[in-house]
């Protein structure tokens, strides 16, 4: 069994989709702070799907799970994840994404399970020197969003060393799109990254574009789009990697392509169909420039390369916004 914590956030639940739909047993972990039982009930109509409610700040909770379960590997996505709020709030973030990732890798060593995939981030990298971004760039990063998945990534190096514990590290660039059926996609509360922001868009609350001043192509910020469902596939290859035996490894999960704000925001006028209602503001504060990863060594590693494009994410998160309008989440 596959014990996916955070599995009923965003990135987690595509990937329990994926690994339901290639048969195989899941548990989710999630305290549903975020996280949305609706999800989990519609994943549970595609397999062998577990549910427990917890808390990674409290060891039973996640002990329990292992005690009475046989799990094989952990794909660890429970976080918090916001950088603004972890810059007013900073407590809230190490005390979660530490100390609850430490709890699991105690229960992990008590009960001998000793692979897990970690959902990291670009944020790691802070304000890049050079671009596209490879594995080998310095992390230094700029917010305690970023600290503290990066003081994860060194535990689990202590880890390896010390206990034999081995872990592949996802380092994201921009999560985007959502499930091609429809069925599950992001549902933050309150939202706010860019494509859903750009798709929601009404007169009365218009798409703010955040700077427009930066010594960018057009001005406003490069990132890298990959979409939720390729990255679900690196997960599943990152699993079947440690499952055949592979040593701790750190890898981008990006297209190496770039798109600046006002690229995504035309992109996504195109697949309405409609002029969308835009204010143009001051520069959102810790925004680096441009974003972009070098994705080599996920392909080299993990025979891994995106399939998906911009347009495949946006359309995808348009029909995933219509359905939530429709049930008005
Ligand atoms: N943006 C807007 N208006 C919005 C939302 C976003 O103009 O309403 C702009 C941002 O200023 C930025 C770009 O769109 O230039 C992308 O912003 P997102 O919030 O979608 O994504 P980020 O690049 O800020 O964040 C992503 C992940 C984070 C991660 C971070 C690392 O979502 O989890 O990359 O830098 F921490």
């Amino acid at each position: 069994m596959i014990l996916v914590t955070g599995g009923a956030g965003y990135v987690g639940s595509h990937l329990v989709m994926a690994l339901l739909e290639a048969g195989k047993d899941v548990i989710v972990f999630d305290s549903l702070e975020l996280g949305h039982i609706e999800i989990i009930d519609i994943l549970k109509k595609y397999g062998n799907l577990k549910f427990v409610q917890g808390n990674l700040k409290n060891l039973d909770d996640i002990r329990g799970v292992f005690l009475v379960n046989k799990i094989e590997a952990v794909v660890h996505f429970a976080a918090y994840s916001q950088v603004a709020e972890s810059v007013q709030n900073p407590q809230k973030y190490y005390y979660n994404n530490v100390y609850g990732t430490l709890n699991l890798l105690n229960a992990m060593l008590e009960f001998g399970v000793n692979k897990i995939v970690f959902s990291s981030t670009a944020a790691t990298y802070g304000e890049p020197v050079y671009t596209p971004i490879d594995e080998n760039h310095p992390q230094n990063p700029i917010n305690p969003y970023g600290n503290s998945k990066l003081m994860v990534e060194r535990i689990m190096d202590d880890y390896d060393k010390a206990y034999g514990l081995k872990s592949v590290r996802l380092r994201y660039f921009n999560v985007a799109g959502a499930d091609s059926k429809s069925r599950i996609g992001e549902w933050h509360n309150p939202e706010t990254h860019l494509i859903p922001n750009v798709l929601k868009a009404t007169p009365d609350k218009k798409f703010k574009m955040f700077g427009t001043d930066y010594g960018t192509k057009d001005g406003t910020c490069v990132r890298d789009y990959i979409n939720v469902e390729d990255l679900a596939v690196a997960h599943i290859k990152a699993l079947e990697y440690l499952q055949n035996g592979g040593d701790t490894n750190y890898i981008n999960l990006g297209t190496n392509e770039g798109n600046s704000v006002k690229e995504v925001f035309a992109a996504c006028e195109e697949v309405k169909g409609v002029s969308i209602p835009l204010e143009i503001c001051s520069r959102r504060a810790g925004d680096p420039a441009t974003l972009v990863a070098d994705n080599k060594k996920a392909k080299e590693v993990l025979n891994w390369i995106p399939q998906k494009d911009l347009t495949d994410c946006i359309e995808t998160a348009y029909q995933w916004e219509k359905v939530l309008k429709r049930s008005s989440k």
